[in-house]
């Protein structure tokens, strides 16, 4: 009686070592042959595509943790009830999500030409910069040392997420944001037009570009995954290819001088403007709006914006505004590893580079500016008004902006 029960046990036990032997060995060969050979839609059968970033293949062994990666992915890929994503009635055709599922990233465009070698080397180079200034001691910021898991979410805010593509874009506002915002729009089919994906960025009307509804930023994730969100982060963190547009730091505060407070704006006018009139020009009572204030001829000069910049007490009520705060405060590139660093200088070349790199410049193309953008030329001129000892400040609150993206610090203008 005993020695049968063992018996049984020693069957089942084995039978269970079998199973998990099964399902190891199918794992290690299945995997990458079953993947290609059958195709799980009807459509044309692309190869599919090596992935984005050549990561060095570790050994076969971790397979476990990458199936555990997949699994993760499986969740991760879109059309599983975004509610960002909205799928029209006749568009959600079963077979067809299906195939979206499992086959992501199919539009992916493949390249038989390389990339040319001065662009390959310029991207090497600015991140190889990246890198050594994170590594180096004689640059310090606050929260350069802290982790990822450190960063609070709200933090997380600039961090644009496309499942459909694998595409992470930290924007900067006056840095071509709102033309990869349109890109972003229109690579995670977030704005539908008749019932179909808008797939022209020029079409996409200003106020909805800047709208975050129409954006699936990271600290979103918050509230949808709770305790989880900063591990899917992280997961997409390694997989996804990251992208962010900078541009030299004092240009980007005289932009954003111009476009908020040379242009009428009524709610940086009550936000920012009237504290600096009221703080450093002499008007204890400025006028009640912008348009009363465009009247008379009353706005806040260029200096007093500087001022405006340097006084501690600005910090003090709140954090800056994203139109001038710092790029490594938006964007934490010391703690996310930036896959592509475009600089606005070259913007066209970087464009048409990253968007080949993404492989979806066969979806979208990058729309050619013709507005009159603020030119490092005419960096002289506007501060010029401001005083030496001011620029010299300013400059050590961007300091790590211009070092850590290869910015020249600006000599002329601090040496004086
Ligand atoms: C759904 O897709 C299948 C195969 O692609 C097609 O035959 C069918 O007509 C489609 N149905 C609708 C409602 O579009
Ligand atoms: C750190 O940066 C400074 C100034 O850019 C440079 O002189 C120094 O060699 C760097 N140190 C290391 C370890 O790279
Ligand atoms: C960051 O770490 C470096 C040494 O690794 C240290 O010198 C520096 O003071 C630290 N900075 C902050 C803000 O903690
Ligand atoms: C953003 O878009 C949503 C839905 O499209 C709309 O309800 C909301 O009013 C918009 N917000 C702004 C600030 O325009
Ligand atoms: C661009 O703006 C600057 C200053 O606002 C002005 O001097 C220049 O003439 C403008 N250029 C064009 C092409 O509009």
């Amino acid at each position: 009686m005993g020695t049968s029960r063992m018996f049984h046990i020693f069957v089942i036990l084995g039978s269970a070592f079998m199973i998990l032997l099964i399902i190891i060995y199918w794992d290690d060969v299945g995997a990458s042959h079953l993947y290609l050979h059958t195709p799980v839609s009807p459509g044309p059968k692309i190869p599919h595509p090596p992935p984005q970033h050549q990561r060095p293949q570790s050994s076969r062994s971790p397979s476990f943790l990458s199936d555990i990666d997949a699994f993760v992915n499986q969740f991760l890929e879109p059309g599983t009830g975004e509610p960002t994503d909205p799928v029209p009635a006749e568009a959600s055709n079963q077979s067809e999500k299906a195939e979206e599922r499992y086959v992501p990233r199919r539009e992916w465009k493949i390249h038989l030409t390389p990339v040319a070698p001065e662009l390959r080397e310029r991207q090497e180079r600015r991140r190889r910069l990246l890198q050594e200034m994170c590594a180096n001691d004689s640059l310090v910021f606050p929260g350069k040392n802290r982790s990822f898991d450190d960063i609070p979410n709200k933090e997380l805010d600039h961090l644009i997420v496309d499942d459909r593509h694998g595409i992470i874009y930290c924007y900067v506002p006056k840095v071509a944001c709102s033309n990869w915002k349109r890109i972003m729009i229109i690579l995670s089919e977030s704005l539908l037009q008749d019932g179909v994906p808008q797939r022209d960025p020029v079409a996409i009307p200003r106020d909805l570009v800047h709208n975050s509804s129409m954006h699936f930023t990271f600290n979103k994730f918050w509230k949808r995954y709770g305790k989880f969100a900063k591990h899917l982060m992280k997961v997409k963190l390694k997989k996804y290819t990251k992208f962010l547009f900078v541009r030299d730091p004092f240009v980007r505060l005289i932009s954003a001088y111009r476009n908020k407070f040379e242009m009428r704006n009524e709610d940086f006018y009550r936000r920012f403007a009237q504290v600096m009139l009221r703080r450093y020009a002499n008007q204890p009572t400025p006028p009640a709006s912008v348009d009363e204030a465009f009247a008379v001829g009353i706005h806040p000069t260029f200096p007093n914006f500087i001022q405006y910049l340097l006084d501690p007490q600005t910090e003090k009520e709140m954090p800056f505004n994203e139109h001038w705060r710092q790029v490594y405060r938006l964007c934490h590139p010391c703690q996310i590893d930036y896959d592509f660093v475009g600089h606005l200088e070259t913007a066209e070349e970087d464009a048409e580079h990253l968007l080949r790199q993404l492989r979806v410049d066969n979806v979208v193309e990058f729309p050619t500016s013709n507005r009159n953008l603020t030119a490092s030329s005419w960096e002289g001129d506007w501060f010029s008004t401001v005083p030496v000892e001011a620029r010299r400040e300013l400059y050590k609150l961007y300091e790590p902006d211009f070092r850590l993206f290869g910015y020249d610090r600006p000599d002329s203008l601090l040496n004086e």
